[in-house]
């Protein structure tokens, strides 16, 4: 079992990214946002998506494990925040985002009461195959009817390299998803030739998929 908390402390953050995710730029669309919608944006890290979403006039609400990320996003993008303990979260305030850090499973549908879609880069792929099962019924638990979910996954043999980021096949998509959720595959393709660490491991492919879902 991965300790996120130890990833955090060690600065092992190799899933991190400096600039915004081309697929989210690529695929928002999808969720048919509005001027001033809120995202939710599960096992957040301190992902510039977060930033990127925020420059578009969204509202964000994240939740995160790591005290570490909550407070390195907030100082590294310079943004002024307020601090209040909840039951099971300690919340981090701004303007237009609010970071609840604790427990994704710990969340209800009270705390997400203003969400109408879900971005999920790293969230999913970065639990083993049981919490898989467990993540997709709690986030079809605790979104409204008509949210849209915008899910970037991985899949390649993992037999081969272990996770995480863990390897999620589109039948396995389907399956977490088909109760609740209308599942559309937006794009998927094989992007070994960016992926050097695969390449040295000797990986066969490295599909890389974009989902829109919509819970009905
Ligand atoms: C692979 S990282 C991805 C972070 C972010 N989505 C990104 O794209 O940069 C997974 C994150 O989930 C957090 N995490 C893991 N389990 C969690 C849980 N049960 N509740 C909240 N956060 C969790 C970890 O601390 C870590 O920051």
């Amino acid at each position: 079992m991965t300790n996120w908390i130890q990833r955090w402390n060690e600065g092992e953050i190799g899933w991190h990214r400096e600039v915004p995710n081309s697929k989210l730029i690529e695929f928002i669309d999808h969720l048919q946002l509005k001027a001033t919608d809120t995202v939710f944006v599960p096992l957040c890290g301190k992902s510039v998506d977060m930033l990127y979403l925020l420059e578009q006039g969204y509202q964000v609400i994240g939740v995160e494990l790591s005290t570490i990320a909550v407070e390195q996003f907030f100082s590294e993008n310079s943004i002024p925040f307020e601090v209040f303990q909840e039951p099971d979260f300690v919340v981090y305030q701004s303007d237009k985002l609010r970071i609840y850090c604790g427990d994704y499973f710990k969340l209800n549908a009270k705390h997400l009461a203003s969400v109408v879609a879900v971005y999920d880069r790293a969230a999913l792929i970065a639990l083993p195959t049981g919490l898989r099962v467990k993540y997709a019924q709690h986030l079809y638990a605790i979104i409204a009817k008509g949210c849209r979910v915008l899910l970037l996954t991985l899949n390649y043999p993992q037999s081969q390299i272990s996770g995480p980021p863990f390897a999620v096949n589109q039948e396995e998509v389907l399956s977490l998803y088909e109760n609740g959720f209308e599942c559309q595959l937006l794009q998927c393709f094989n992007d070994l030739e960016n992926e050097p660490k695969f390449q040295r491991e000797n990986v066969d492919f490295i599909e890389k998929a974009t989902y829109c879902l919509r819970k009905y």
